[in-house]
């Protein structure tokens, strides 16, 4: 294969694992992976974990809060993310999206709150299995609005990518097609002018079919990044 350029490799923990012992572990492992200097290795744990991460790292969080103000019962905001030693948020996770009833509106709010705390902002878009259906261009438009919501006066050349993640292909073990994924990427640079990675069912199978791409600057990737062995796979292809 061709020499593949810098690439970006997001791993999200989501609620996992279950201890913080188990956490140790997988920190320990990633820690081995950490020196890679052909790819950025970002881990985004549950915040509980962040502290149990230990040296070398590049950490990221799942979520922030819209604001720094006391009164937030279970929220984290961006400078305490900072001050435990993470650098990115991930913004507008679908299963946020659904689960917690997160709006484009709230997801705006998030993204510029965080640009302003200087995290960089990892924000996730992507379509549902009914809009797919209807086919590529129907995606796409869902995709271009969700953007057009999410970035909202978000200045230009902002330190920000987008994760795109058809959410039929989460945790399903069904990856999307990766040459419509690599279209989709491209038309979300062409409308934002960010770069994008790809998430939704990412394995040591599978990730070089995405990587390949040019347009596919990335992955994000969740059931895959629990299991140390199969995570160094992934980070292995763009490293070597
Ligand atoms: P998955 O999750 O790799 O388990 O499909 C990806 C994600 O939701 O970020």
């Amino acid at each position: 294969m061709k020499e593949m350029a810098r690439k970006i490799i997001v791993a999200n923990w989501k609620m996992h694992p279950a201890s913080a012992k188990e956490a140790n572990r997988l920190f320990k492992e990633y820690r081995k992976l950490g020196a890679s200097t052909a790819a950025d290795m970002v881990v985004c744990p549950p915040s509980l974990y962040l502290a149990l991460a230990g040296k070398g790292l590049k950490l990221g969080v799942q979520n922030i809060a819209t604001e720094e103000v006391f009164g937030q019962t279970g929220e984290i905001s961006s400078t305490m993310a900072k001050s435990i030693g993470a650098t990115y948020v991930i913004i507008g996770h679908s299963e946020r999206r659904r689960a917690q009833k997160e709006t484009d509106e709230l997801i705006n709010q998030k993204v510029l709150a965080a640009l302003q705390a200087r995290l960089r902002v990892i924000l996730c878009v992507g379509e549902s299995s009914q809009v797919r259906a209807k086919g590529f261009s129907a995606a796409k438009s869902y995709v271009e609005a969700q953007l057009a919501a999410d970035l909202k006066n978000v200045p230009e050349g902002s330190a920000l990518i987008i994760a795109y993640e058809p959410i039929w292909a989460i945790g399903s073990g069904t990856a999307d097609n990766p040459a419509e994924a690599a279209a989709m990427a491209s038309a979300i640079t062409a409308a934002s002018g960010y770069r994008v990675i790809y998430g939704g069912s990412v394995t040591s199978q599978n990730a070089r079919d995405f990587l390949q791409y040019k347009e596919i600057y990335g992955a994000l990737v969740g059931g895959a990044s629990l299991k140390a062995g199969e995570f160094k796979k992934i980070i292995n292809l763009v490293t070597k």
